[in-house]
């Protein structure tokens, strides 16, 4: 499998050791050896292209050896809150005293940057690391530093993703953290199949509506994180209220076997321009004081059962 690189401006930054081999090098090679093999110039790029993909991935894992836990924010569908809660749970977080980073890999709307009002796109040294920006006590990495255009639509294939994450990745100087948060892509499509693939998280929060429809995604969803044998950590009701009415979170974690984390309020609050809501309401604060004590119940139980 080769891994394309996205195109244009949008690539993320490279990595040392990925420019693509000298032109003429192979040839010059094989005429030495009598005559030109396409075969062998093709097994030595594979093998060429696997080295480097195992490169990569140890870059990858070395970037990442001092995040404690990884946890995935994921829903069946978009709108239904998953950046709200992603931002809001990492903001508590860090607000308990945990050293916390949000990263967002959603990767056809990322808005962590938005949410989490972050204006400055990190800064790459001259050996092409990042230093991620601190927003609200967060360190804080996002697809959308790399988009010239916010309103631009790319069209993400899967070695893509996978590439693209991969390169942030490495390049990222998280240091040491708690927890890193996750913002996914929703739905069962590719993307969120790739982001699920290329990292290796501990656990999922999957964030529904109390409405039917949001539900049935919301079912789809899990099953997909139970397919490819990922621990789903629980699930989170939001914009519980008049509007959509209240209760649907905590029966579709009765229905799956799940725990359910906690419910949050449709409200006003979240129309703030300035700041995540969790640190502009009380009552929004409170409910994820809640989810995140919860959380970490069921971090602490997977590690349990995985020991
Ligand atoms: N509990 C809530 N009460 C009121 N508005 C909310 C609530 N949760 C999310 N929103 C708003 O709904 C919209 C969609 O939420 P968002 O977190 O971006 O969803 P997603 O990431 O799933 O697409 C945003 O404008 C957000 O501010
Ligand atoms: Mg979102």
């Amino acid at each position: 499998m080769t891994h394309q690189h996205p195109e244009g401006h949008h690539s993320p930054p490279q990595t040392p050791g990925q420019s693509p081999q000298q032109p003429g090098q192979q040839g010059a090679q094989a005429g030495k050896q009598g005559g030109f093999n396409p075969q062998a110039a093709q097994a030595r790029a594979r093998i060429e292209s696997m080295k480097k993909q195992f490169e990569q991935r140890r870059s990858m894992t070395a970037a990442m050896a001092e995040i404690k836990y990884q946890i995935g924010v994921y829903s069946g569908k978009g709108g239904v809150g998953k950046t709200s809660v992603a931002v809001n749970l990492a903001v508590t977080l860090a607000q308990g005293g945990a050293k916390v980073g949000i990263l967002d890999v959603d990767i056809d709307c990322p808005n962590v940057v938005r949410a989490m009002k972050v204006y400055e796109p990190p800064v790459v040294s001259e050996d092409k690391k990042m230093d991620p920006p601190e927003r609200f006590g967060v360190k804080v990495m996002s697809m959308a530093f790399f988009q010239e255009n916010e309103d631009e639509a790319i069209i993400w294939r899967g070695p893509m993703i996978h590439n693209a994450i991969q390169q942030i990745l490495q390049s990222t100087q998280w240091g040491p953290l708690d927890y890193l948060v996750v913002d996914m892509p929703p739905g069962t499509s590719d993307s969120p199949l790739t982001v699920m693939q290329t990292l290796s998280l501990d656990g999922f929060v999957v964030v529904s509506t109390p409405q039917e429809l949001a539900m049935v995604d919301a079912k789809r969803s899990i099953n997909m994180i139970k397919t490819l044998k990922l621990n789903v950590l629980g699930v989170v009701e939001n914009m519980a209220g008049d509007m959509f009415g209240s209760g649907g979170g905590e029966q579709l974690a009765a229905e799956m076997g799940l725990r359910f984390l906690g419910r949050t309020e449709m409200r006003k609050d979240y129309r703030d321009g300035t700041k995540p809501a969790s640190l502009v309401s009380k009552d929004v604060r409170k409910e994820y004081e809640h989810i995140a004590a919860e959380v970490k119940k069921a971090l602490a139980e997977s590690a349990k059962e995985a020991s």
